[in-house]
């Protein structure tokens, strides 16, 4: 049931919950692929109620980046959800979610100013963080799923909840990848056939560095060169090659924590982001 107005998705909440059911929420800009398809059928597993809300949200974009060229199908869409079994499909008007006077901006300090914060600026991730805060309160769910593609938005949204007292619990489901290694993103659709295979030198420069560490490498200079010797080779030069901290994103210069390694390069004229985890322990 495709549903566009807040108080509609608060009534059809309303029941459930007074029907005893459980809520699980996939927030989403459409265009769906497999990596939306993977958090809608973990929702789909864990809760009575799935609602997926698609929006794209035109204030986490910058005046000069995709806005009115991002991909948009929501009949597709409409019948991709529907196949995975999700009840709600909220597609708001953007005046719904941003009535005129609108004036709320919620800030993360600390986690938001780096990679794609520096990259896209401050304003991208407050945006983000605003938003998601305004559907949990439309949406009120107990569970909401975010995709580990977006690794620092899933560490934003978590701070969010915990410095609010949000009353959702947050799960993270793998990047979700094409076979050549590509994560799968919606704007991948915007890749020519030379871009697209360009692209797979970002999931291959973050396999060699994870093979460095696997190797027991801990040095995160060195591990890094690894990564940028593929990205060379490739004619890539990424907007930003970075070693961080999982948790706090800080500069790491060793391994030897949990670190997020984390890219993000303009192939063509489509920007993508990828990530891998570097376990501490791998
Ligand atoms: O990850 C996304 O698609 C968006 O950033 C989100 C979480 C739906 C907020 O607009």
């Amino acid at each position: 049931m495709v549903l566009r107005t807040i108080s509609e998705v608060r009534e059809a909440v309303r029941q459930a919950r007074a029907a005893g059911q459980s809520i699980g929420f996939v927030p989403t800009m459409g265009a769906f692929h497999d990596g939306h398809l993977s958090l809608m059928r973990r929702a789909r597993e864990e809760n009575d109620i799935v609602v997926v809300s698609l929006f794209v949200n035109p204030t986490q974009f910058a005046p000069y980046e995709d806005l009115s060229t991002y991909p948009r199908d929501e009949e597709n869409d409409a019948r991709a959800a529907a196949a995975k079994g999700v009840e709600i499909l909220f597609v708001p008007e953007s005046s719904e979610i941003y009535p005129d006077g609108f004036a709320t901006s919620i800030h993360v300090a600390g986690l938001t100013e780096v990679l794609d914060g520096a990259s896209r600026g401050a304003h991208h991730f407050d945006s983000v963080a605003t938003v998601v805060t305004k559907l949990f309160g439309i949406v009120r769910p107990d569970v909401a799923y975010f995709g580990q593609k977006d690794a620092q938005q899933v560490l934003v949204v978590r701070r969010v909840v915990r410095d609010l007292d949000l009353d959702v619990r947050i799960e993270v489901c793998p990047i979700v990848r094409e076979t050549d290694g590509l994560a799968m993103s919606s704007r991948n659709v915007h890749l020519d056939p030379e871009a697209r295979r360009q692209a797979t030198a970002l999931n291959r420069a973050l396999d060699a560095a994870q093979a460095m560490h696997g190797g027991g490498e801990r040095d995160s200079a060195r591990i890094l060169r690894a990564a940028q010797r593929v990205l060379d080779d490739a004619g890539i030069h990424p907007e930003y090659l970075e070693l961080r901290d999982a948790e706090t994103l800080d500069p790491v210069t060793s391994t030897r924590r949990d670190a997020l390694l984390a890219v993000a390069a303009h192939i063509g004229t489509t920007r993508l982001i990828d990530n891998h985890l570097l376990k501490a322990s791998s």
